[in-house]
């Protein structure tokens, strides 16, 4: 049994190899290796072979090859995914990588669209649309090195939810290999589209586990002319609350990215990121990064950004804040919220949770989950920050401090993961939440979605995984 099962494998890694020609695939150990690891280093994958195809074509090969000799296939972007979804886990898994297949295919200036290929990496079509003077809004802390296929695969979601909404609402038309290898080409640029089922939202957010998505249309927008950015301290997260409802009224709903950071975020930065500066001169618990966006040319939105801030001041909602004089000091700015991530590593051992709940209900997830680990974990350093206009809250954890260096103190941290959960999420659903609000499931959250999902909502997953997917070899064990 073993032979024929090393044969068929050898044989049908031979085929894939044939296909893919020498550029488009690797074997060797070290090459491997940065594909088969994880962003937060919590798996390590086993791959029999890294494909790097550079067409659909090839894509639709190495699947339908995979596919007769029933291996397991991982489609796998930038790999900056935070829940393990890109692993490969057994050693006869065939990895796809997309990164090769990186070309804009055409840009309707028109229709307002664009259209990629799915390895095209998140930056790179921003700026393209930004040479054709329009806006591709979805932006991320992993821009510059996450694939548009996995921010497809995951729904991204990022910090201008609150205006243009998650990856979801922003595609058109999908172009996805299937896993029997045939190729679905659903690459239509319509506004208006209801002839029946719309198949592409499947694609969305299954985390590669019901084919390979290889290119899409993707919704572009007009680029706004002025952009404004502040800075905020506050009191506390109920104050940001009343100030996002306050700055939506006074900017004529022009609010993109409205930001929630506690203090604990900004030391961990101004500790680890070099030539990171703290931009107020007092300390203050908690912060609002807020972007208002819009179309005037004359400085207008500014001077009412100026007001409104001057008037929740009076009102007592904020204690000081910061309006950028420039793109510099603008990018200064999100480079402190978007380096929160990087600067948690080494303090040490982290315990991660990315839960969305209704935005009224924020400042008591935050203070009911808080109390809860603190009483768990003595000394437990809570990081409660992200999209609060989303209702979406990344509660993560750093172990005590001290003890980043300390294996011991490491791994007896981490061995709390799955009692920290539970509280966690039990809080969470208690809220009405959701334990994952933009980052998917993948190998992280697998075992507890039974618990917070319904069993007909689950039942209807697998009945959908089965159909597409009756061999199981797309991304097994991830999400279901
Ligand atoms: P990968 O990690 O490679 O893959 C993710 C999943 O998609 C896997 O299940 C994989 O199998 C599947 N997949 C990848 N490509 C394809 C394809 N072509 N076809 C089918 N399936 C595919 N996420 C947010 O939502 N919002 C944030 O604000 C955010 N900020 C981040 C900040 C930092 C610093 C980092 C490191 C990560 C952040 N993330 C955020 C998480 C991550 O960047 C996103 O989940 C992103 O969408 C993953 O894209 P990727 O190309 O790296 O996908
Ligand atoms: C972010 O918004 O910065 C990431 O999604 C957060 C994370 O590290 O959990
Ligand atoms: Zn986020």
């Amino acid at each position: 049994m073993a032979t024929i099962a090393a044969t068929r494998l050898a044989e049908a890694l031979a085929r894939i190899k044939a296909v893919l020609g020498p550029k488009g695939w690797t074997a060797e150990p070290a090459e491997m290796a940065p594909y088969l690891a994880d962003e937060r280093r919590l798996w390590q994958g086993r791959a029999a072979l890294v494909c790097l195809p550079a067409s659909t074509k090839e894509v639709a090969a190495i699947v339908q090859i995979g596919a007769e000799a029933r291996l397991p296939i991982v489609p796998q972007g930038g790999n900056t995914g935070m829940c393990g979804g890109a692993v490969p886990q057994s050693p006869d898994t065939v990895l796809v990588n997309l990164r090769r297949m990186n070309r804009i295919r055409a840009l309707d200036r028109l229709n307002d669209a664009i259209t990629v290929e799915a390895g095209c990496v998140l930056a790179d079509i921003q700026n393209a649309a930004e040479d054709a003077d329009r806006l591709f809004p979805l932006s991320l802390g992993a821009e510059g090195s996450c694939q548009i296929g996995g921010n497809l695969s995951t729904n991204a979601g990022g910090v201008n939810v609150l205006r243009y909404g998650m990856t979801r609402e922003l595609v058109l038309g999908l172009e996805v290999v299937l896993p029997d290898g045939r190729v679905w080409d659903g690459l239509g640029a319509l506004r208006k589209d209801n002839t029946g089922y719309d198949l592409k939202h499947l694609f969305l957010g299954a985390e590669g586990t019901l084919g390979v998505i290889t290119a899409a249309v993707l919704k572009l927008f007009a680029r706004p002319r002025t952009v404004e950015t502040a800075l905020i301290g506050i009191r506390d997260p109920a104050a940001a609350l009343e100030l996002l409802a306050r700055a939506r009224a006074d900017s004529g709903d022009t609010v993109v990215a409205f930001e929630l950071v506690p203090r604990a975020c900004f030391d961990f930065v101004l500790r680890h990121i070099p030539g990171a500066v703290d931009p107020l001169a007092a300390r203050h618990d908690w912060y609002v990064l807020m972007e208002w966006a819009g179309g005037d040319l004359g400085g207008a939105l500014r001077e009412r950004m100026e007001a409104s801030l001057g008037e929740a001041a009076e009102a007592g909602l904020l204690r000081d804040a910061t309006i950028a004089a420039s793109d510099e000091q603008r990018n200064a700015l999100w480079r402190l919220r978007d380096s929160i991530t990087e600067s948690q590593k080494p303090e040490g051992a982290s315990i991660k949770h990315d839960v969305a709940v209704p935005v009224s209900r924020v400042p008591e997830f935050i203070s009911r989950a808080t109390a809860a680990v603190e009483r768990e974990v003595p000394g437990v350093r809570v990081l409660a920050f992200g999209h609060v206009g989303d209702g979406n809250i990344h509660f993560n954890l750093s172990q005590p401090a001290g003890g980043a260096q300390d294996q011991a103190a490491r791994t007896a941290f981490t061995a709390r993961t799955h009692d920290i959960n539970a509280i966690v999420h039990t809080i969470t659903a208690e809220l009405g939440g959701s334990i994952s609000a933009e980052h998917g499931i993948g190998l992280l959250k697998r075992a507890e979605l039974p618990h917070y999902k319904s069993a007909i909502g689950l039942d209807l997953m697998r009945t959908l995984k089965r159909a597409f997917d009756p061999h199981g070899i797309m991304n097994p064990g991830k999400v279901l």
